[in-house]
């Protein structure tokens, strides 16, 4: 049994925030948070989308790619810190709306690294034989939880999903290494507050990105048996493209193998990585058998790698 994403699919608002219009929120400009961030604009969920509207849609867009119904899924994994409530989950509110069966459907918590979380959860299932069809989905309304008068966080963020189905793909293809780790350490540095809103230290978060994100894509290369020259495609999780660079400049990659939205969407936490993949693999710019690397960090602290060979 081998695992492998078969189908994607994203969906983000209509609504499109630019950096000028944040200059009439607070105290920036677009030229400061172009060159700290890369980021000119991000979409911002109306009020009566929430979170699990957004993931309905990239699941539906998912399932249609992958030639799936709602009750040929097997399980439903959401990546998500900004759930429409406390309880019940994301994923069973989607077990219902996709009429999928009586499956097991659960939210994953890890913050910007939640959808790598998703997809290796899924793996495990899949390559254990138990499932074969796995929905796993990243998405995030962060505009809820965005406090939009703090400008060292308000001009980051942003709504959106993403989503993938696991399933089983032939040896030859799929998720060849993986890595998941996490450090309690830094929860003082990225955290949800006593009142709900994002508190971030950019400099600290900005110094254990750039470090991990290089250090763990370059292990899962190595993990599966691989090189960096071996490398098609890097789609490391949108935050900053300074630490995107980072990653990129460390896998010797060049610029046009490197997914890049964070300029169109911003930071959508556990939406990125597979709004980036979405996109790309509609794009073609991720082929068949190309070794594509997805490497992620976020709240926690937490982080995630995977390298793996595209195709079914
Ligand atoms: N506009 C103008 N000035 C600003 C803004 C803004 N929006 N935000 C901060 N500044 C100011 C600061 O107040 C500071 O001023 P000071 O020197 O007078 O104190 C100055 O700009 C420089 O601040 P730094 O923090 O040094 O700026 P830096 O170059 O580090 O960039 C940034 C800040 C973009 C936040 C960066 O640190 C970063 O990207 N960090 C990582 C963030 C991240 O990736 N988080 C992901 C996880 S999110 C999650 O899990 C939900």
């Amino acid at each position: 049994m081998k695992a492998g994403l078969i189908g994607t699919g994203h969906y983000v608002p209509e609504k499109v925030l630019t950096n000028f219009d944040m200059e009439k929120i607070v105290d920036t400009s677009d030229e400061w948070i172009r060159t700290r961030t890369g980021i000119e604009e991000r979409r911002i969920a109306s009020d009566d989308m929430d979170t699990s509207d957004l993931a309905y849609e990239a699941a539906v867009s998912a399932l249609n790619e992958a030639g799936l119904n709602g009750e040929d899924l097997d399980m439903i994994l959401v990546a998500t810190v900004t759930s429409d409530m406390g309880f019940p989950s994301v994923a069973c509110q989607l077990q219902n709306r996709l009429g999928a069966r009586q499956i097991p459907a659960m939210d994953v918590s890890a913050a910007c690294a939640g959808f790598m979380y998703g997809v290796i959860t899924a793996k495990q299932f899949i390559e254990a034989g138990v499932h074969q069809n796995i929905l796993v989905i990243g998405v995030e309304k962060l505009s809820k939880i965005t406090n939009w008068e703090d400008r060292n966080t308000a001009v980051l963020f942003g709504d959106g999903a993403g989503a993938a189905i696991v399933s089983n793909v032939s040896e030859d293809r799929g998720i060849l290494a993986h890595e998941l780790g996490s450090d309690g350490t830094g929860i003082p540095y990225l955290h949800q507050t006593d009142e709900d809103v994002i508190y971030m230290n950019g400099r600290e978060v900005f110094k254990f990105a750039v470090r991990k994100m290089a250090d763990s894509s370059l292990n899962v290369v190595h993990e599966a048996g691989l090189t960096k020259d071996d490398v098609d495609y890097l789609i490391p999780h949108q935050a900053n493209i300074r630490i995107m660079e980072a990653a990129r400049e460390n896998l010797e990659i060049p610029v046009e193998k490197m997914s890049k939205s964070v300029d169109r969407y911003g930071n959508t936490s556990a939406a990125s990585i597979p709004i980036a993949l979405s996109e790309d693999v509609k794009a073609g710019r991720i082929k068949e058998d190309d070794v594509v690397v997805l490497v992620g960090f976020g709240g926690g602290l937490t982080w995630g790698a995977v390298a793996l060979k595209w195709g079914k």
